[in-house]
C-alpha cells in the first residue's frame, strides 16, 4: 500500500492530486511554496478510530503535541474531546491557547525546568510523568513549596526493543528515558513518602514508528508486573499510560497495525491479567496527524548529471528534517499528471549540505515549475522545521471539505532577525 493509496482523503481527480476537495497545485499557486497542507477530516477520522477502539474501556486519549503543534490542529483535537501529551512549558501554553485544559494534559520529558514544573502545577496539570529519582525530588520540592499537590506517574523503561530507528527508540536500557524497571518499586515507595506528591499511575513509551504489536505487549507485561507488585504492597495505581508510537505507512512496504489492532491487543492482555479496571491511556502523535499532511514544493531546476539526476525544489531539510535526520523514506508525487516521461531523480533542497535531500532515486515526471507533494508529512514536519540558511518556515493550510484555512502564515524575512541586536557603533 503506498501512502497515497492508503489515504482516502488524498485522491486523484482527473489529472489533479487533491487533499479532501482541494487540488494541491491550486493551493501551491494561491499560498506559495513550500507549503504544508493538512486534512482536518483525516485527523478527525484517525482520532475517531482510536476512540471507537477504546469505547467501553476506561481510557484517556492524549495527542502528543510534538508531532504537529499548530494551534488549529490542537483546536481540532480539543473539539474532539482529546487530551494532550506535552513535553515543555511551550507545548502546554499552546494547548491552553488552542482552548484545551491543563487538567487534560500529561507532562512528559526527561528534563523539566523548575519554572516548567511550577507552570504545570499552577495550571492544574492532570499528571506529571516523572523520569528519574532526581525529578521525584524536584517535583516534590516545588509542589510542597507552592502548597500544591502534584499528581504523578513514574515513566518506567521496560528495556524492550521496539524495532525502530535507533534515534526514535526510547524503551531500551541504553536510552535516556524513564526509570529502570529494576528501580521502579523502590522509587514508588520513595514517592509515597515525599511531600507534595500524589502517586496515581505508571507510564511507558518505547519508541516511535513502531510497526509490530509484540513490543507493546511485552512492555505491557513488564509494566503490569510492577502494577501487581505495587498492589501487593498497598500502592494502588489508577492509570496505565502506554505512550504513543504507533507507526504509519510511509511506503509500499510498511504495514503497521491499525489503532484498533493495537488497542484490541492491549485490552485483551489487560483483561487476561485481571486489570480491566485500570484506566488505559495512550499518547499517539504520528498516527493522528502524519497521513493527514503533505508538504508542497516547487521544482526550481532539474540538473541531470553523470551519476545522479537532481531535481532541485524549494523545500529543504530545514522544512522537513526527517529524510536528512533519519534517512526516512517519504513518498513523493507530482500534483498534476503530465505526459512527460518519467526519469530517475534525487529530490533535493537548496540548503548547503549534501544531507539536504527529501527523496532519493525516484521515478518522477518533472520539469521546472512543477509542484511536488511529499506525502505523509503531517507529523514531525513543521514541528521540527528550522530557519537554517535563513530560510523562513513554510506557511500551513488546513483543508476541511470545501473550506480552506491559512492556519500559519509564511514567516517573513525581517521576523527571522527581529530578536537580534546590532552592536552599538
Ligand atoms: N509520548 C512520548 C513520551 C513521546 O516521547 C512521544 C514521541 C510520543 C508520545 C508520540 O509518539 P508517536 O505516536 O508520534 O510515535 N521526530 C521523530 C519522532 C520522535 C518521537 C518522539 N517521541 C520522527 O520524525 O520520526
Amino acid at each position: 500500500m503506498s501512502a497515497l493509496q492508503g489515504n482516502p482523503f488524498l485522491t486523484w481527480r482527473d489529472a489533479q492530486l487533491c487533499l479532501e476537495d482541494q487540488p494541491l497545485a491550486a493551493l501551491a499557486e494561491r499560498f506559495g511554496t513550500p507549503l504544508y497542507v493538512y486534512s482536518r477530516g483525516a485527523m478527525r477520522t484517525a482520532a475517531a478510530g482510536y476512540q471507537r477502539a477504546l469505547a467501553g474501556q476506561r481510557h484517556r486519549l492524549a495527542y502528543a503535541v510534538k508531532a504537529n503543534s499548530n494551534l488549529a490542529v490542537l483546536q481540532t483535537f480539543v473539539q474532539q474531546g482529546l487530551g494532550f501529551d506535552v513535553v515543555s512549558g511551550g507545548e502546554l501554553q499552546r494547548v491552553l491557547a488552542a482552548g484545551g485544559k491543563a487538567a487534560d494534559c500529561v507532562f512528559s520529558g526527561v528534563g523539566k525546568a523548575d519554572a516548567e514544573v511550577l507552570q504545570a502545577l499552577r495550571a492544574g496539570i492532570r499528571c506529571i510523568n516523572v523520569e528519574s529519582e532526581a525529578e521525584l525530588h524536584q517535583v516534590s520540592r516545588i509542589a510542597s513549596a507552592s502548597g500544591l499537590a502534584a499528581p504523578i506517574a513514574l515513566r518506567v523503561n521496560p528495556d524492550i526493543d521496539a524495532g525502530t530507528h535507533p534515534y526514535i527508540s526510547t524503551g531500551l536500557k541504553s536510552n535516556k528515558f524513564g526509570v529502570p524497571h529494576a528501580d521502579a518499586l523502590r522509587l514508588y515507595r520513595l514517592a509515597t513518602t515525599l511531600p507534595g506528591l500524589a502517586v496515581q499511575g505508571i507510564a511507558c513509551h518505547i519508541g516511535s514508528q513502531i510497526t509490530r504489536l509484540a513490543p507493546y505487549l511485552d512492555a505491557l507485561d513488564r509494566v503490569l508486573d510492577l502494577v501487581d507488585a505495587l498492589a501487593a504492597e498497598g500502592i494502588r495505581l489508577s492509570h496505565l499510560d502506554m505512550g504513543g508510537g504507533l507507526g504509519i505507512a510511509y511506503s509500499a512496504t510498511d504495514d503497521p497495525p491499525s489503532p484498533q489492532a493495537l488497542v484490541g491487543g492491549l485490552r485483551e492482555r489487560l483483561d487476561a491479567r485481571g486489570h480491566h479496571g485500570l484506566t488505559l491511556e495512550l499518547e499517539p502523535g504520528r498516527s493522528l496527524v502524519g497521513p493527514a499532511g503533505v508538504l508542497l514544493a516547487r521544482v526550481i531546476h532539474t540538473k541531470p548529471g553523470a551519476e545522479k539526476n537532481f531535481c532541485i525544489v524549494d523545500a529543504a531539510m530545514n522544512d522537513l528534517a526527517r529524510p536528512a535526520m533519519y534517512e526516512a523514506w517519504m513518498d513523493v508525487s507530482p500534483c498534476v499528471k503530465t505526459a512527460t516521461p518519467p526519469a530517475r531523480w534525487d529530490v533535493v533542497g537548496p540548503v548547503c549540505e549534501s544531507g539536504d535531500w527529501l527523496a532519493r532515486d525516484r521515478d518522477l515526471a518533472v520539469q521546472p515549475g512543477d509542484v511536488l507533494a511529499v506525502l505523509t508529512a503531517g507529523a514531525y514536519g513543521m514541528s521540527m522545521a528550522s530557519n537554517y540558511n535563513s530560510r523562513p518556515r513554510p506557511a500551513e493550510v488546513l483543508v476541511d471539505g470545501t473550506s480552506v484555512h491559512l492556519v500559519r502564515e509564511r514567516e517573513t524575512l525581517p521576523a527571522l532577525y527581529a530578536l537580534e541586536h546590532l552592536l552599538p557603533t
